[in-house]
Parts: structure tokens; sequence; C-alpha cells
């Protein structure tokens, strides 16, 4: 019995002057004070959100007037699109663009991919000139990616590449 008093005297005693190591839980919302870099879980909607408003303003625009013919269901048809075998080849290619690329639901895409890998892809095409495809510019002289849109499309692609991987890139 004295033992046990003595006891809980020495742990009230050392809760007294260290709360923390008596009651505390060590959440890690206070760990990483120092580097205020900790990102609460299960915040992908949050990110996917913030990717889509950044995307939706300076992206979307760029997508509509380039790659949406063909990764979207809003094809605006060139008059050659009757000549016989042509059809054809168009519509295969806007079929393949979808399978592997979505656009037509806005930021996270539709794909087989994760949103991170599509993110990554769409850097590396504009950042290589691949897209839209030559058959393609061939027929639309204004529709390759000029130097300011290729810069809008990286920078976005790179931020949110980013925010994806929750790094604190301000
Ligand atoms: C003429 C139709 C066409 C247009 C316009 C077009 N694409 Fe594509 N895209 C395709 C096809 C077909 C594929 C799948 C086959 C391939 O990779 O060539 C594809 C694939 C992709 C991929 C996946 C590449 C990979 O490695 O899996 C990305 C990313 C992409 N396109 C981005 C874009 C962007 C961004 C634009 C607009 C700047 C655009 N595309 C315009 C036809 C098109």
């Amino acid at each position: 019995m004295k033992v046990f008093t003595n006891r809980s005297i020495v742990l009230v005693s050392i809760g007294l002057l260290f709360p923390a190591l008596v009651f505390g839980h060590g959440d890690v919302y206070h760990d990483n004070v120092e580097t205020n870099k900790v990102i609460p879980p299960n915040q992908t909607a949050n990110r996917y959100k913030s990717i889509n408003s950044e995307y939706l303003k300076s992206v979307k625009p760029i997508f509509e007037k380039k790659c949406f013919d063909c990764h979207a269901n809003t094809t605006q048809y060139p008059w050659y699109y009757k000549v016989p075998g042509i059809k054809q080849m168009i519509d295969y290619d806007i079929k393949e663009a979808k399978k592997h690329l979505d656009m037509g639901k806005n930021f996270p895409f539709i794909s087989h991919e994760t949103p991170l890998k599509d993110l990554e892809s769409i850097k590396k095409v504009s950042i290589d000139g691949d897209m839209p495809p030559l058959r393609y510019i061939l027929g639309h002289w204004d529709s390759r990616l000029n130097k300011s849109e290729k810069q809008t499309i990286i920078q976005w692609s790179d931020e949110s590449i980013l925010t994806l991987k929750g790094v604190d890139h301000e």
C-alpha cells in the first residue's frame, strides 16, 4: 500500500512537470511543427478539387481548342471526314485517344491510369510536342500548341504533380 502511494505521488509529480509525457498522445499534427509539412490523410479529394479549379481557369480553354476533338465528346469533324478511308482513320484516332485519356469530365480525367500518371504524361507530351499528333496538325494548321499554351500546361501539370505527391511547393 505504501509503495502504491509513493508511486502515485511520483507519477503525479511527473505529470505536473511534464504533462505531455503522461497525457500526450503523440499526435502527428504536433510532431512536425518544425517543417510544417504534415498533411492529414484523406486529402486526396481536396487536392483534386484545387487542381481542377486551376485546370478550369487556365488549362481547359487550351484543351478545348486543341485536344477535345479527340479526347472528349465535342468533336468538330473536318470537311474531309466524309472522304472514304479518312473517316475510319479519324474514328479510330478518337476511339484510341479517349481510351487513353477522356477529358470530357474535367480533372481527374477518365483514364485507366492514376491522375498522377495522367498529369505526368500530359506534361511529357506537351514538352515533347507529341500532341496533337502530326496527322491532325496537317489538317488544322493552328492546332499546334504555341509557346505560352505549352508553358501553361507544363506549369499546371508540374504544380499538380507536386500537389498530388503532397509536397509543399509554395
Ligand atoms: C487527332 C486526335 C488527337 C488530338 C487532337 C489530341 N490527341 Fe492525344 N492522343 C490521341 C491518340 C490517338 C492517343 C493514343 C495513342 C497515342 O499515344 O498516340 C493519344 C494519347 C494521348 C495521351 C496519352 C499518351 C500516353 O503516353 O499514353 C496524352 C497525355 C494526350 N494524348 C494528350 C493530348 C493533349 C494534351 C492534346 C491537346 C494538346 C491532345 N492529346 C490532342 C489523339 C489525339
